[in-house]
C-alpha cells in the first residue's frame, strides 16, 4: 500500500452561511502520487470534517477513515465512510453518536475503533455495546468502567472522573475532588485552575506538565517512577503556551535524548537538552561552525518547537526517528534566547551533543532512506521556489537540482511515514493570469542518485552518548548500559534500502549514585550525588500508598530510575514491607492515587564554551571546504 496517496481538499465557507457552499473533493494516487484520480463520488456529496481529516490505519495499512460533518441538530448520528482497501472503495456507517474527536484505532487491535461522542441518540438501533459511551456535559461525575470481554459485562473502577487518557503503558484520569456545579467549575477555572499534562511517555515511565497557577505560561515538568505513583521534579519554569502548545520533544534517533524551551525570568525563550531522560537538564552547545558576534556574553544554540510553529516562526517541528541514529534536523536560534529573526536550520549527528548549521533560512526539510539521505527546500510563502536541496552526509554539503521549469510557491513536503523511502513529493501551487490557483506535486525519485547498495565497508561503529562519562567504565553509560550502533559514514555514497536495520550492540555498566533517584525523604544537595535525608522526615517511618495498601519503606535514601539496567557496583539496601490495609480515598480502588515529592534537585548546567579563535575557525572552514569539493 505504500504507493497510495489520498488527498482530501474541503472548501468551507464561514459559519451562518447554508451547508450548499461547502465541498469535499478526494483524489487517489497508486503510483507514488505520478498520477491522480478524483474519487469523490465515493463520498456521496458528503462534506468531510476538515479538522478530522483522513485517519488511516497504524503501520502500513489499508484502513481508512473519513467523518462526515453531520450537524448535531441534523440526524440521528455522525456518519463515517470506511475503506478496507487503501480507498478503492469506502463504505458509509451510521453511528450512534456524534464523534467529537478523530476517530482512532484501538491499540493493539485496529479492528476495532475507538471514539469519544457526544449526544447518544436513543434512536439508533445499533448494538452500542461495541462503542464507549460517554457525555460531555456530566464530566466530573462520569465513572470509569472497564471492560475485558469486549463489552459483555463491566466493572466500575473509578468515580467522579473528569477525563481520563492513556499514554505509553499509564491509564490517567483526572478526578473532581468535590462535586461542583458546572457554573462553579468554571469559576474556579478563571482563577485558579491549575492544569496537568502528560507530555511524553512509555512502559517505564511518564512526563507530566504542572503548570503553574495563573496565566503564566509555565510550570513544572516531573517524572514519574515506573508505577506513575511518585513523581520527582524534573525541570522548573517550562513554557507551555496559552495556546496549550509546548516545546517539549522526543528525540528518537537517541535513546533518553529530550528537549524543551524554558520561559526564564528575564522573559526570554532558551532551549535545554536532557541526555538522561529528564534527569538533569543544560543548555544547547554552540554550534561549531558559526559565532554569536561579540557583544552576546551567553552563546548557545535554541531550538524551534510546536509553540514556534504555531506562532508562525518556524515552518516546520525538529525532525528525528529512530533509523536514523543519532540524527536530529531543526530551525534555531543562536544567542542569548530565541528570538524573532527567521530561523536557520541546525544538524546534530550525535543525538544532541553538538551542533552544525546546516542551511541559511527556514526549510521543510525531510529525512529518507533512514538518515543516509537528508531533503530540503527553502520556505518563504514570498518567492517561488524550483530548487531542491539534499545531502548525503548528513547536511554536511548539500547539492541543488532544478525540479521544475515553472517555478511553485512550496506547501511542504510529503513521503510515506517513516524514513525507509526514497521518494518525495514537494506540494506547492501556482496562480495563472486569471487568478486560478493550480495545484502542483512533484515526486522525486532518489533511486537514481543513490544506485549503488551499502556494503559492510560503509558503516563505522559508533558508541552512542560518548560525550558522557569521564572515564572508560562510564562512557557512554546512559541509565545502565551502553549501546554501539553501525552508523553510515559520512562519506559513504550509497542507499541503506529499504530492508535495512540498525545493527545495535548493547552492554551493562557498573551502578553509580547516578542510577539512582533520591527516596521518599531525601533531597539531592547542590553539586552532589549524595541523597541526603530531609530534617522533617528524620526518625518518622515512611509510609505510601501503594496499590490502596499502606507500606512501609526501609531505605537507605536511593531508589533505582526507573528502566535503568546497571549492574553490581553501587546497590544500597531498599526494600518495601506491607504495614496496613486500605489507605487512598478510593477505597477498594485498583487505581492508585498520586503524591509529587520533589526531592530532587536539579542543577541546570551552563555548559560555557571556550570561544574558539579566528585562525582555528578559518582553518577549519578551508578543511571542511576541500572535503565538500572533493566529494
Ligand atoms: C482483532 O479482532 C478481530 C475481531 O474480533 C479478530 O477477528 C482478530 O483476530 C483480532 N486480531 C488480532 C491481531 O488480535
Ligand atoms: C521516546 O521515543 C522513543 C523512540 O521512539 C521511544 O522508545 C520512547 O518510549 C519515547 N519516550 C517517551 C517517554 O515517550
Ligand atoms: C530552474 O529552471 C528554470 C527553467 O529552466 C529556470 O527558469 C530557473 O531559473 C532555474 N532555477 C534555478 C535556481 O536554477
Ligand atoms: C519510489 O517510487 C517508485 C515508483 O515511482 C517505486 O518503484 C520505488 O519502489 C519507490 N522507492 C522506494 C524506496 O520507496
Ligand atoms: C555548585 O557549583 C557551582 C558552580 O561550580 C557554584 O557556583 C555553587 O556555589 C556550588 N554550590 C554549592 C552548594 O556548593
Amino acid at each position: 500500500w505504500l504507493q497510495v496517496i489520498l488527498v482530501l481538499s474541503t472548501v468551507n465557507v464561514p459559519s451562518g452561511f447554508n451547508f450548499e457552499g461547502r465541498s469535499s473533493r478526494l483524489y487517489r494516487s497508486g503510483d507514488y502520487g505520478k498520477t491522480f484520480h478524483d474519487i469523490s463520488s465515493v463520498m456521496n456529496n458528503r462534506f468531510v470534517k476538515q479538522e478530522f481529516g483522513i485517519v488511516t490505519g497504524p503501520g502500513n495499512s489499508h484502513q481508512v477513515i473519513l467523518t462526515v460533518d453531520v450537524p448535531v441538530s441534523e440526524e440521528n448520528g455522525g456518519v463515517i465512510f470506511s475503506s478496507v482497501d487503501a480507498g478503492m472503495s469506502f463504505k458509509e456507517v451510521q453511528l450512534p453518536f456524534h464523534p467529537s474527536q478523530p476517530i482512532s484505532f484501538h491499540f493493539s487491535n485496529a479492528s476495532y475503533l475507538v471514539a469519544i461522542g457526544t449526544d447518544v441518540s436513543e434512536t439508533a438501533n445499533i448494538n452500542c455495546k461495541r462503542f464507549s459511551l460517554f457525555d460531555a456535559d456530566r464530566r466530573g461525575e462520569l465513572l470509569l468502567r472497564r471492560s475485558q470481554d469486549l463489552g459483555e459485562t463491566f466493572t466500575t473502577i473509578a468515580q467522579r472522573i473528569f477525563s481520563f487518557g492513556y499514554i505509553g503503558g499509564f491509564l490517567f484520569t483526572s478526578v473532581m475532588e468535590k462535586l461542583v456545579r458546572l457554573e462553579t467549575w468554571l469559576c474556579i477555572h478563571c482563577f485558579h485552575f491549575q492544569f496537568y499534562s502528560v507530555l511524553d511517555g512509555d512502559e517505564d515511565m511518564i512526563f507530566m506538565h504542572v503548570d503553574d497557577p495563573g496565566d503564566t505560561n509555565f510550570g513544572t515538568i516531573y517524572t514519574s517512577d515506573d508505577r506513575g505513583v511518585v513523581y520527582s521534579k524534573s525541570l522548573e519554569r517550562h513554557l507551555f503556551g496559552a495556546e496549550g502548545k509546548s516545546d517539549f520533544t522526543n528525540i528518537t534517533s537517541l535513546r533518553g535524548v529530550y528537549l524543551t524551551n524554558v520561559l526564564e525570568k528575564d522573559g526570554r525563550i532558551r532551549t535545554v537538552i536532557s541526555f538522561d531522560r529528564g534527569g538533569e537538564w543544560r543548555l544547547l552547545n554552540k554550534p561549531n561552525n558559526t559565532e554569536c558576534g561579540h557583544n552576546i556574553k551567553k552563546c548557545n544554540l535554541h531550538i524551534h518547537g510546536e509553540y514556534s510553529h504555531v506562532k508562525g516562526l518556524a515552518p516546520v517541528l525538529p525532525l528525528s526517528d529512530p533509523s536514523a541514529v543519532g540524527l536530529i534536523i531543526a530551525h534555531g536560534s543562536l544567542g542569548d534566547s530565541i528570538t524573532s529573526v527567521p530561523p536557520d536550520v541546525y544538524v546534530s549527528s550525535d543525538g544532541g551533543y553538538t551542533w552544525t548549521r546546516t542551511l541559511r533560512g527556514s526549510h521543510h526539510y525531510a529525512i529518507l532512506d533512514s538518515g543516509g539521505l537528508l531533503v530540503a527546500v527553502e520556505a518563504r510563502g514570498d518567492r517561488l521556489v524550483s530548487v531542491v536541496k539534499f545531502s548525503t552526509d548528513e547536511g554536511q554539503c548539500w547539492k541543488i537540482y532544478n525540479f521544475t521549469e515553472q517555478p511553485i510557491f512550496l506547501a511542504g513536503l510529503a513521503s510515506e511515514p517513516g524514513t525507509k523511502t526514497l521518494n518525495i513529493s514537494i506540494w506547492g501551487y501556482r496562480t495563472e493570469e486569471n487568478f486560478k490557483t493550480t495545484w502542483v506535486t512533484v515526486t522525486i525519485d532518489f533511486e537514481h542518485l543513490l544506485t549503488r547498495e551499502c556494503e559492510d565497508e560503509d558503516y563505522e561503529e559508533w558508541l552512542a552518548h560518548s560525550d558522557m562519562g569521564l572515564d572508560s567504565e562510564t562512557r557512554g553509560c546512559i541509565l545502565g548500559y551502553r549501546e554501539t550502533f553501525k552508523r553510515l559514514k559520512k562519506l559513504s555514497v550509497c542507499r541503506n534500502g529499504r530492508n535495512y536495520v540498525v545493527a545495535r550492540e548493547e552492554s551493562p555498566c557498573l551502578c553509580t549514585r547516578e542510577d539512582y533517584l533520591c527516596d521518599y525523604g531525601y533531597y539531592r544537595h547542590e553539586n552532589s550525588s549524595e541523597c541526603v535525608e530531609q530534617l522533617d522526615f528524620r526518625d518518622q517511618a515512611l509510609d505510601v500508598c501503594l496499590n490502596g495498601e499502606e507500606n512501609e519503606i526501609v531505605t537507605s535514601g536511593y531508589r533505582k530510575i526507573p528502566g535503568d539496567r546497571c549492574k553490581g557496583g553501587f546497590t544500597p539496601p531498599r526494600r518495601m514491607k506491607t504495614v496496613g490495609k486500605h489507605c487512598g480515598k478510593l477505597k477498594a480502588d485498583p487505581l492508585e492515587s498520586v503524591s509529587f515529592f520533589s526531592s530532587t534537585v536539579i542543577v541546570l548546567a551552563v555548559v560555557c564554551v571556550a570561544a574558539v579563535t579566528v585562525l582555528i575557525t578559518a582553518m577549519l572552514l578551508i578543511a571542511k571546504k576541500m572535503l565538500c569539493t572533493r566529494r
